[in-house]
């Protein structure tokens, strides 16, 4: 399996350096605009294998798409990432043309691979590649739920002090400050969460989650990257070991939730074809609420992205 991950920075690089130690796919191309920058990456990833005793081979690129030809999946996280004050729509401008031409561009050399966006304002930034990309939207969807359920779950075993290995849980809509986690879907070893809990921890919870990337930008004064980069790449290994994982993802919707022509997290299952179902819920009017008012903040992004006329 050849996997590649265009933009060497902290996610891309963070991504190709768990895919190769998980030998999630054993030949992994690394590729930045930037001079020596990928091939510097893929060195140091590469000189672990002998500490972490694998076989994946991770090669970098400066910009020469050719070595990406023929990848099975390929993880998109170019652009720029946030400084504090901004907020991920803050991006578009910049964001949108790079990840534009990096999609054509992949699609030249790799036209059946599946493709992972983690790139920022990440719902409107998996539609521009979409547009870009003209192949089926199964085959194109973006990183942002593992990561931010991941922060979710992570709060819930801190409070808890229990095991996030134990902690399920659903979150949907776009993957900004009003995503939507579910409480009525999270357990913990199967116990309701909200039969552990109290109501009032748990909004601060989902409050908290909702704005977990932004607390790390303001810790760090850039974006998060262990997670986001792990996230993605548990991504790659559901598609490339056909693992038929359910995950929320960030998915073009034709009709589910009520929707359509957008690109929203929703719960899907992901193996070799891509997205293989998307799992409609049944909401309750409140979390209906919720859903749609994120998807009015994506529309919104999105109307940036067509005043932009790109496409
Ligand atoms: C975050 C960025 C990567 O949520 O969107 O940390």
């Amino acid at each position: 399996m050849k996997v590649t991950v265009v933009g060497a920075g902290n996610v891309g690089a963070t991504c190709a350096d768990v895919l190769a130690h998980r030998e999630i796919a054993n030949e992994i191309v690394l590729l930045d605009i930037k001079p020596g920058f990928a091939e510097g990456k893929a060195l140091d990833i590469w000189q672990t294998a002998p500490i972490n005793l694998y076989d994946s081979r991770t090669v970098g690129s400066t910009n020469d798409y050719a070595a990406t030809a023929n990848s099975d999946v390929v993880v998109i996280t170019s652009g720029l990432p946030r400084k504090p004050g901004m907020s991920r729509d803050d991006l578009i401008a910049t964001n949108a043309g790079i990840v534009k031409s990096v999609t054509e561009n992949i699609v030249k050399y790799s036209p059946d691979a599946i493709i992972v966006i983690v790139s920022n304002p990440l719902d409107v930034m998996t539609y521009c590649a979409f547009l870009a990309a003209k192949v089926d939207s199964k085959k194109v969807f973006g990183m942002a739920g593992i990561l931010d359920t991941a922060r979710y779950r992570a709060f819930i075993a801190s409070e808890l002090n229990c095991s996030p290995k134990d902690i399920q849980a659903v979150l949907m809509g776009g993957h900004g400050d009003t995503m939507v986690p579910l409480p009525r879907y999270t357990t913990v070893g199967g116990i309701p969460v909200t039969e552990l809990i109290s109501e009032e921890k748990l909004n601060a919870i989902v409050d908290r989650t909702k704005t977990g990337g932004g607390e790390i930008v303001n810790l760090l004064g850039t974006s998060a990257w262990y997670a986001p980069g792990a996230a993605a790449a548990q991504m790659v290994e559901a598609i490339v070991r056909d693992q038929k994982r359910i995950f929320p993802v960030c998915a073009l919707l034709n009709g589910e939730y009520g929707m359509k022509d957008i690109y929203l997290g929703v719960p899907v299952k992901l193996g070799k074809n891509g997205i293989e179902e998307i799992i409609e819920l049944k909401l309750n009017d409140s979390e209906k609420a919720l859903l749609a008012s994120s998807a009015t903040s994506v529309k919104e992004v999105m109307g940036v992205l067509d005043s932009m006329n790109l496409f």
